[in-house]
Parts: C-alpha cells; structure tokens; sequence
C-alpha cells in the first residue's frame, strides 16, 4: 500500500482582548497529534488580557499588538498586526473575544482564512450584550456561531452553530454560561472544518463582484 502523506497543520493565530476562555478550547483541542491545526501565536491588543498569560503558560508565544499608541489610524494598527501575523507564517486567523472591528481591506486580505465566534444564533442578535437582548426579545433558543469573517459584522458565511434552551428564570449569567459550554465545543470543531479544507468560501460569482 502507498505510503499516506500527512498533511501539515494549518498554522493559527488566535486573536484575544479578555479572558481568553475560547482561545483556551482551542489550545486544548489542537493538542492531539491528528488535530489538523497548530496554535502558534495568541496575540492581543490590550497588555492587560488575561488570556496572554494563560497562553503563555501553556508554552506558546504571545504578541501584543496594542491598539492605543494607533489613535484613529486603523491601518497602521492592522500594519502592525499583519506583521506578527506574516511573521508567524499563520494560514489562519481566529478571533475569539477581539473587541476591535477591522477595515474592509484587512478583512478581504483574510477572507476565507478568517473565523469569528459569536455568542448568539446568528443572524439574531449581531452586536453586543446578546444574552442580555436574548432574554428580553423573550426567545426559547439561543446559542453560538462560528462564522467567516466579512467586512460587515457578524455578518459572514457560518460554519458551524449550536443551541442551547432559554430556561425560566435565567440570568444573563446564567445563560452566558450555557452558551459558553458550547462556544468551547463549537469553536475547535469549526476551525477543524476549515483546516481540512472541508468548509471554504466559494468564490463569488463574476457578475456579483
Ligand atoms: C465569547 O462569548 C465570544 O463568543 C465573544 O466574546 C466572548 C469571549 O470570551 N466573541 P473569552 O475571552 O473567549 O472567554
């Protein structure tokens, strides 16, 4: 029998601005040998992230890009991190907990090589405090979703989504915890989709462009 050539690992960025729960899972899940994607770098734009140091104990290298020495200037911002990101030579990026949006022209450098969780099931509740907007649109389902990134937010192609019951009495803690029970299931199953080459943006159709 021929010899099977085991693909290389994808090589991935996680980008983080808080706790880094998510960025956690995905450490956790890219452990085992077969898992078909490598966290190379965790980097964030607030020193302050406690998800930095957990990275770090973990032996895996940080950077951090921080956003406030930019001002307004976004680009120079994006320079910067594109920088780490090409000198880590990362196949693909994921935002877990980034609380900066990007332009239009960094989003479309990474399109398809891009993902983004989001605590809600989108298209429902785009944006901020789901939980919170959850609860009082008074809905019985909520969940997680790990979509592309595109440039409008929360917005792009999704790869993967899972739902959880909106139970009497919930809190908004009490329903962001349920919802992130599954962000941590959710997050390395969608990133090994795309490392596999099993999910990808399809090219837009000529007449769209
Ligand atoms: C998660 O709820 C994620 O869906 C959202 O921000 C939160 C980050 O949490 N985008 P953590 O830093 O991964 O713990």
């Amino acid at each position: 029998m021929a010899e099977q050539t085991i693909p290389a690992k994808k090589r991935v960025a996680v980008l983080i601005s808080g706790r880094g729960s998510n960025m956690t899972a995905l450490i956790e899940a890219a452990k085992p040998d077969d898992y078909p994607a490598a966290i190379v770098v965790v980097i964030s734009n607030r020193p302050d992230a406690a998800g930095l140091e957990r990275a770090r104990a973990e032996g895996i290298a940080t950077a951090l890009v921080d956003h406030r020495p930019f001002g307004d200037d976004r680009e120079a911002f994006e320079s910067a991190l594109d920088a780490e990101l090409r000198r880590h030579r990362i196949d693909l990026v994921c935002l877990a907990g980034f609380m900066r949006l990007f332009t239009p022209s960094f989003v479309e450098r990474w399109r398809g090589r891009m993902l983004n969780i989001h605590p809600a099931l989108l298209p429902q509740f785009k944006g901020l405090h789901t939980h919170r907007r959850a609860l009082a649109a008074g809905v019985r389902e909520h969940g997680a979703t790990v979509h592309f990134v595109v440039p409008e937010m929360d917005a792009g192609p999704i790869i993967a989504q899972d739902a959880v019951p909106v139970l009497e009495g919930d809190t908004e803690d009490s329903l962001a915890r349920r919802v992130l029970a599954v962000e941590h299931r959710l997050y390395p199953q969608a990133l090994r989709l795309v490392a596999e080459g099993r999910i990808s943006i399809a090219a837009e159709p000529a007449a769209s462009r």
